[in-house]
């Protein structure tokens, strides 16, 4: 391991875009198809692995429902995010807010309950295990209907002293912010916090909406809103945290080499960017491969990657004095190397 690669891994992070679905690995699907005796198209892991090219965001999502159908019961989602969670302290991730997508399962028949008690108790393993504090984020899928994404809101209701905040993802072409306009309002009025995915495929007038009619506190990728100056100007201004994931733009062709990722651009501008997975078994990395490809590929140094790392917990939805405590060691690790 390189002295960076050390820096990088032991440097303490907080992953605030992560989907949890995205983490399914495809030795993990065979694993769950075969207990749960589903079924996939697939004769091998490497089969599963050649599939992941992807054109565009679309390509992707249509990959990801498909493989998420192997996920039925409430050990599918416990043993699920328990790897994530084994991952994310391999990578010096001490803080994690996890988007899950209710409606893929509830489609499908998987009840509300057997989904957020997997992931709840794993998130409390998690806790003892490794010493990572987690919250939940209840993505709604912007493809469906508002009505739908309603539906969600009430199906959660048992749970929503567990649920930290609302976030809205899938296809964005087509699907503006504005068309959950009123759920988000809903959402804020039952005391949950508020992102959204914007400016991944979507032009900077999504970011907008976003910032405007669904009142988020933190954009999801945000990458197009670098088109509008007024608009950066804004979110600098507002100190708006932005969760950049570098190889899913690869991957997704959102940029077309990694050395073309705008995340320092981003922080030269006083953008708060930070640095996360995405969907790190689709992506071809987690957290910290992310940190290493933008050193690599944008020759970024000790200090902007502790900054990346210090925004990350500024940006998180942690109570300020933990927040703050994270910080330091931060400073602290970089201080020490
Ligand atoms: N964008 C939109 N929806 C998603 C993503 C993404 O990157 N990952 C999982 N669902
Ligand atoms: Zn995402």
């Amino acid at each position: 391991m390189t002295d960076l690669d050390a820096f990088i891994t032991g440097l303490p992070k907080a992953e605030l875009h992560l989907h949890i679905e995205g983490s399914l690995e495809p030795e993990q699907m065979f694993a769950f198809a075969r207990r749960n005796g589903i079924s996939i198209p697939y004769a091998s892991v490497e089969e599963v692995r050649a599939a992941y090219a992807f054109g565009n965001l679309q390509d992707f999502l249509d990959i990801y429902y498909a493989g998420a159908d192997v996920l039925r019961t409430r050990a599918d989602f416990h043993d699920l995010a328990a790897a994530y969670f084994d991952r994310a302290a391999a990578d010096g991730v001490v803080h994690a807010e996890i988007m899950f997508d209710p409606q893929t399962h509830s489609d499908r028949g998987i009840p509300f309950a057997e989904v957020i008690e997997g992931l709840l108790s794993a998130m409390e393993e998690a806790e003892t295990r490794h010493g990572i504090s987690s919250n939940l984020i209840m993505s709604f899928l912007r493809h469906l209907s508002e009505e739908t994404a309603f539906e969600t809101l009430a199906m959660a209701e048992p749970w929503l002293d567990r649920i930290m905040a609302v976030g809205l993802d899938s296809s964005e072409l087509g699907h503006p912010p504005e068309k959950f306009a009123r759920v988000f309002t809903a959402a804020a009025a039952r005391g949950l916090r508020l992102v959204a995915h914007a400016g991944e495929e979507g032009p900077p007038d999504y970011v907008k909406q976003a910032l405007d009619l669904l009142k988020v506190e933190r954009i999801d990728h945000g990458n197009r809103a670098l088109e509008d100056n007024a608009l950066v100007d804004r979110l600098v201004q507002s100190g708006m945290t932005l969760t950049v994931c570098p190889l899913s733009n690869l991957k997704l062709c959102v940029v077309d080499r990694i050395e073309d990722h705008p995340i320092d651009r981003m922080l030269a501008l006083g953008l708060k960017a930070t640095v996360n997975s995405d969907d790190p078994a689709y992506f071809g990395g987690y957290v910290a491969d992310n940190y290493r490809a933008i050193a690599a590929g944008r020759g970024l140094g000790k200090a902007e990657l502790a900054e990346l790392a210090r925004n990350s917990f500024t940006g998180s939805f942690l109570p300020a004095d933990i927040a703050r405590k994270h910080v330091e060691q931060v400073d602290a690790w970089l201080a020490a190397h």
